[in-house]
């Protein structure tokens, strides 16, 4: 915990080479969020140059921290989390916080659309430890990533859950109204940003499993929302910068969870109502930018029975039952 990362201080150093994806995916379209397929994944289209750019030119560093998650489960929240952990030296006061005036998204850069995007490489050189971010799953993720020591935070969640925020999350950011009974059909047969979402999953427990000394924490949204403090000291142990007996004593603990709630972080002006750009990402979606308040839905567990049939229930279980057996994984 030494250097401050903050949403302005990224350059923009050097222009890439320009990535031809064509030869190594078969485009789909997919309603307005086009996907590509991509290594037996569902990229979002707009994201596949930032993918392949990220895996050719990124350089991790050992101290580097990168949060590795699916879409929809909870990243928002972790970034907030993270950011809020590892910066807690230098933001003592919480009246003035970074996360008070910007998403949390804006603190922590994407890998594949932030850091690259559009031949731009955003230089956080400075930063130490640098906070990272990526939906690329692990079997994706650049080769200095896997062959370094960084610390990956994965997080995940109910699959139903996330299907649930994900179709909500999808027609409102695109202004589409497309079925449930649709979307659902496509999710379970893969076709999901950064999907199937199993794959995504197994792919970090996978290599968990097979490389034990990788330094790797799986934290489950469910399991954030009931025990928050036992698992954010898990983390800040995991992170090594665990919390002080006289930080547990001022209630430092409390404070990052309060700071980071759904109730704070969705009742903020900057997260009710800005918006969220890309810079140089010429598609429609980025040129308009999302609304923050997006990312801030609910924020609870087990929405999905409001949405979910008897057979979507009986399908879906099917299909991760399928998927885990063998692995040793549970959602
Ligand atoms: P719901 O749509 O179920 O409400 P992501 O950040 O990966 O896009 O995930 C979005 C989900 O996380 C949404 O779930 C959103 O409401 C929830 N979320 C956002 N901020 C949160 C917070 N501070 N605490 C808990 N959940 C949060």
């Amino acid at each position: 915990m030494s250097t401050l990362q903050s949403p302005s201080s990224t350059t923009d150093l050097e222009h890439l080479e320009e990535d031809e994806p064509s030869q190594e995916c078969k485009d789909v379209d997919i309603e307005k969020g086009q996907l590509s397929e991509y290594h037996g994944f569902w990229i979002p289209t707009w994201s596949l140059e930032g993918v392949m750019a990220s895996q050719k030119q990124f350089q991790a560093r050992d101290t580097d921290i990168l949060l590795v998650t699916p879409p929809k489960v909870g990243t928002t929240w972790l970034k907030a989390i993270l950011f809020a952990l590892v910066n807690r030296m230098h933001h003592p006061n919480l009246q003035e916080h970074p996360l008070l005036t910007n998403l949390p998204h804006a603190l922590v850069p994407i890998l594949e659309a932030d850091m690259y995007n559009k031949k731009k490489v955003k230089d956080l050189s400075h930063a130490s430890p640098r906070l990272l971010s990526t939906h690329m799953p692990y079997t994706l993720l650049p080769t200095s990533v896997k062959n370094s020591t960084c610390k990956i935070v994965y997080v995940y969640r109910n699959p139903k859950d996330t299907f649930v925020s994900l179709w909500h999350f999808m027609n409102r950011v695109h202004s589409t109204t497309v079925s449930l009974e649709e979307a659902f059909d496509k999710f379970c047969r893969g076709m999901s940003p950064f999907g199937p979402y199993w794959d995504h999953v197994l792919s970090c427990w996978k290599e968990s499993i097979d490389k034990p000394a990788r330094k790797m924490i799986f934290l489950k949204y469910e399991e954030m929302k009931e025990q928050p403090t036992t698992h954010l000291r898990r983390l800040a142990e995991f992170l090594d910068c665990p919390f002080s007996l006289e930080e547990e004593a001022k209630g430092t603990v409390n404070d990052i969870l309060r700071l980071c709630s759904f109730d704070n972080l969705s009742n903020l002006e900057v997260n009710k109502n800005g918006r969220f750009r890309i810079p140089n990402h010429e598609t429609t979606l980025f040129r308009q930018g999302i609304d923050h308040a997006s990312f801030f839905r609910q924020g609870n567990t087990g929405d999905w029975v409001n949405y979910f049939t008897p057979h979507m229930t009986k399908r879906l279980d099917h299909i991760i039952e399928e998927k885990t057996y063998g692995t040793g994984f549970k959602f």
